[in-house]
Parts: structure tokens; C-alpha cells; sequence
């Protein structure tokens, strides 16, 4: 019999202190929720029901993405109140129903796969793990049969039950049963809420067996209810990615610098230098390149190539054999071609930088389409801006543009044309023609002789 799965996401999480809904919270970028939404779709069940209520419409907007049901928890009076919400959704749903609760993102579906083998014909199953430090969980207490007896919560725990170190994860299976028994749990605690492990007791008194079943890995089941939980858990989770990475023939020198997502994608032999920090769907072919401390988001780099220290990519490529940095930035729209350079202080933004074209030295070159082997000189500027609209400009292949040369957009640059050092270029220069754009120099002579002494010659 196929199973559904409820995702619980319906709590503010006072804990963390923000505006934002718990659960959307990112994890190494990605939002709690998605994670366990993620997961819950991995065990291949008929039907995700995620109950919300705080930010309900953010909540719901990333669930969209997902394309799973949602319930609505007007008020949030307690984790068996919120399961409660997912009965219509769920209506003449015969199989069994795991839970699962939107703060706890390293869940592994096969540890539900497990559970639910583990539900067989009893009542609930739950999964239980010891922690060092339990604080802050429900503890379980287990009768002399050493079976599940009850869960007691912190609030309402003596400080005998406080020492007891098996803890109720949060990860739930139940029989078809559950919507009536949710009706027998009370809001009779410390907490005047309707707790879900209440069923424990519930289902037992209707002669149930409850099964606990013991994670062997208790990090698993780590919930966020704070900041200094969600950094702990991304610790851990970076700690596995830099493993794993390492594992397939990745080099990080000094891996606890580097941060990194997990969409991020990395080739054998690609080098990362410490502090470089790697998001969203950013790719490093093999052999490639990134230099300390450098910034990369949604970037592509070829197999071997280079971006050198403190270098901000926010979307772009750099193709093999070319290299970038140190100190450049490169933004959305950029391809830089084999064998480019791309030198300190120069900012591309939709920009191609041809094969073998070079831009060494501290330029913008936003909107412009570089041909191959075209060298820009230092401090050029492509004005790209007419201060309503952007424009595009174009400069051909081997063109050389000479240093802090201005381009106003719109504006052609032939092949193998020159620009003349200082000239601010408004129209198109044609093919192997020099473009220069300033005034002519003229020199004075015997100017210095002419002027009155000098304020040096006055001091003596
Ligand atoms: C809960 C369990 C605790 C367990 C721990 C494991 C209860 C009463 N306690 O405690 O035994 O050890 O998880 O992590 O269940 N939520 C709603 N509606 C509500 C209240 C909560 O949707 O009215 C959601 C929250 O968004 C969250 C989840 O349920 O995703 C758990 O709520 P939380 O307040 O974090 O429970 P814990 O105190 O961690
Ligand atoms: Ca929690």
C-alpha cells in the first residue's frame, strides 16, 4: 500500500528571532523546507500535504515549485493541532501516513522507507535517537517491555525524565487510524498545546503497539530552532560536501575556509584556495582554478581554467585557458572565451570576451560583444548607459582600443581597428581605420621660463 507524506511548517519559530518563517530559513542557500520536501518526494509517495500557516504565501509560493498540496493552519496550536489540518487533503486515504517536520532538513528518505517497514501492522512507529545532549527534545520513555511507552516534552519533564537521553525525533509513521486518534490527544501540558507525540499514549490505550525505532546516526534528525542551530547544521552539512567533493579528487587547501552549496558541481583536479566560497549552480571543470578568497555564484568554468584571489562572478563563464583576477568581477551575461584575459579591476557584464582578447587593466565593459585576440587597454570605458536605456557596442576582431578610451554606446569597432589612447569614441570606426576622438597636443615652449618663479625658488 502506497503512503502520503505530511510535512509540518506551519510554526513561526519564535527561537530564531526573524521575520522571516522558520522554515524558509536557508541551509547552505536552500530553504529548510525544501530540503524536506525533497526528501519526502524521494520515498515516491501518492500524496505531500505540507501544513503552513506563518507566511503561509511565501511558504506556499516555494511549494508551488515542488507542485505538493499544502493544508492551512490558522492558529498554531500545536503539532498534533497542525497534522490535524491535513485530514481533508487526505480524505478516504487508506495507507499509512508518515510525518515528518519542516525544521529538520538532514532526514534521509530511507530512513522513512525504514520506518514505514518498521510500522507494519502496529499502530505508529516512531524514530527515536540518543543524543550527549538531549536538551530541548521530548524525551521517550519506554515500559518494562522496553517498549515506546510515552513522550514527555522538556517543559513538562521532571528533572529525572531531563536525564533520560533517547529522544523523540519528530519522524512519524501511523496507520490509517490516526485522524481519529488526533482526536483524543488534549492540550493538558506546560505548553497548552496539542503535542503529536501525545498519539503515543493514545494509541497505546486503544491497545496499539507503538514501535521506536533507534537512528543509528542522531544527526540526522538535528532541528533548527535557532541561529546557533542552523549554524551548526551547516557545519555539518559543509563538513560532508568538502568530504565528499575531496573524495572524488577535488583539492582544498585549508577545507574549513571554503564554503560551498550544495548544487554546486566540481571536477577532478579543480583547485580551491582557502575562503573561496562557492553558490547556487556554479560548475568547475577539471583542473580549473579558483583563487582565495574568491566569490563565485551561478558561474561556469571550463576545464583548466583560472580565476585568481578576490573575484566576484554573479553568473558568466570563463572557458579553459582563460583566466580572470586578481580583484576582477563579472557579472550575469559573460563569456569569456579560451585563452581571454581578464586583469584587476575590470568589471564585464553581458559582455564576450573573444578568444584570446585581453582587457588587463581596470575597465568596464558592460553590453559589448569583443572580438578575438582585441586588446582593451587600461581604464577603458565602455559607456554602455544613455541614463533611459542600455545599448549595445561592438568591437572587431584583433581591434586594439587604446588606454582610457571611452566607447559610447551604440557603436561599431571594426577588425583590426585602432582607437587612439584617450579618445571617447561616438561613432563607428570602420575596419583597420584609427579612431582617435581629443583634442591635438600642443606644447609650449620655454613656458616653465615665462611663468613667475617658481614657489620653491620664492621659500629660499
Ligand atoms: C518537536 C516535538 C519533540 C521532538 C522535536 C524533534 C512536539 C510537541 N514536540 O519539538 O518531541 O523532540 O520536535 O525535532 O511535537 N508546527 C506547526 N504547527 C504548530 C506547531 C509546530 O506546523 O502549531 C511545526 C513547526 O513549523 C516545525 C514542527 O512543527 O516545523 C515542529 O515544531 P517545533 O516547535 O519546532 O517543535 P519542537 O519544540 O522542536
Ligand atoms: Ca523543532
Amino acid at each position: 500500500m502506497q503512503h502520503a507524506v505530511v510535512v509540518l511548517a506551519a510554526g513561526l519559530g519564535s527561537r530564531m528571532k526573524s521575520q522571516l518563517p522558520k522554515v524558509l530559513h536557508p541551509l547552505l542557500g536552500k530553504p529548510l523546507l525544501a530540503y524536506c520536501v525533497e526528501t519526502a518526494l524521494a520515498t515516491k509517495p501518492s500524496k505531500v500535504v505540507v501544513v503552513t500557516g506563518h507566511g503561509a504565501e511565501r511558504v506556499q509560493a516555494l511549494l508551488s515549485v515542488y507542485g505538493v498540496d499544502w493544508a492551512i493552519q490558522e492558529k498554531q496550536l500545536g503539532t498534533a493541532h497542525a497534522l490535524a489540518q491535513a485530514e481533508p487533503q487526505l480524505k478516504g486515504f487508506q495507507g499509512p501516513v508518515l510525518l515528518i517536520q519542516g525544521d529538520t532538513p538532514f532526514t534521509r528518505p530511507e530512513t522513512l522507507k525504514g520506518l514505514l517497514a518498521a510500522l507494519g501492522s502496529a499502530g505508529m512507529a516512531l524514530v527515536t535517537a540518543k543524543l550527549a545532549d538531549p536538551r530541548g527534545y521530548g524525551r521517550v520513555l519506554r515500559d518494562a517491555k522496553g517498549m515506546v511507552a510515552a513522550n514527555i516534552e522538556e517543559k513538562d519533564a521532571t528533572p529525572d525524565q531531563k536525564r533520560i537521553q533517547e529522544i523523540n525525533t519528530g519522524v512519524y509513521a501511523f496507520n490509517s487510524q490516526v485522524w481519529e486518534m488526533l482526536r483524543l490527544v488534549d492540550n493538558k501540558n506546560a505548553g497548552g498545546e496539542y503535542y503529536l507525540p501525545d498519539l503515543i499514549r493514545v494509541y497505546r490505550e486503544r491497545g496499539k503497539e507503538v514501535v521506536g525505532l533507534e537512528a543509528e546516526d542522531a544527526n540526522e534528525f538535528l532541528g533548527i530552532n535557532s541561529r546557533e542551530q542552523l549554524a551548526q547544521a551547516e557545519a555539518l552539512m559543509l563538513e560532508r560536501l568538502r568530504r565528499d567533493w575531496m573524495a572524488k579528487g577535488v583539492r582544498m587547501i585549508l577545507p574549513e575556509t571554503i564554503y560551498l552549496e550544495p548544487s554546486v558541481k566540481l571536477a577532478p583536479d579543480a583547485t580551491l584556495w582557502p575562503g573561496v566560497i562557492l553558490r547556487g549552480s556554479t560548475q568547475i571543470g577539471e583542473g580549473a582554478e579558483v583563487g582565495a578568497y574568491s566569490v563565485l555564484t551561478d558561474a561556469v568554468l571550463g576545464p583548466g581554467a583560472t580565476v585568481k584571489s578576490h573575484v566576484v562572478i554573479e553568473g558568466g563563464s570563463i572557458a579553459g585557458g582563460a583566466d580572470a583576477g586578481p580583484f576582477a568581477r563579472i557579472r550575469a551575461g559573460t563569456v569569456i572565451e579560451s585563452g581571454a584575459h581578464v586583469g584587476n579591476f575590470v568589471e564585464l557584464k553581458n559582455a564576450r570576451l573573444g578568444k584570446g582578447a585581453k582587457a588587463g587593466h581596470v575597465s568596464y565593459l558592460g553590453d559589448v560583444d569583443i572580438g578575438e585576440e582585441a586588446n582593451i587597454g587600461a581604464g577603458t570605458i565602455v559607456a554602455n548607459f544613455d541614463g533611459k536605456k542600455k545599448h549595445q557596442t561592438r568591437v572587431g576582431k584583433r581591434a586594439f582600443i587604446g588606454s582610457n578610451s571611452t566607447l559610447i554606446a551604440p557603436v561599431n569597432i571594426g577588425d583590426q581597428a585602432y582607437v587612439a589612447a584617450g579618445s571617447a569614441i561616438n561613432q563607428d570606426v570602420p575596419g583597420e581605420a584609427l579612431g582617435i576622438a581629443r583634442e591635438h597636443q600642443r606644447n609650449i615652449e620655454g613656458y616653465a621660463r615665462r611663468k613667475k618663479p617658481a614657489p620653491r625658488e620664492q621659500e629660499e
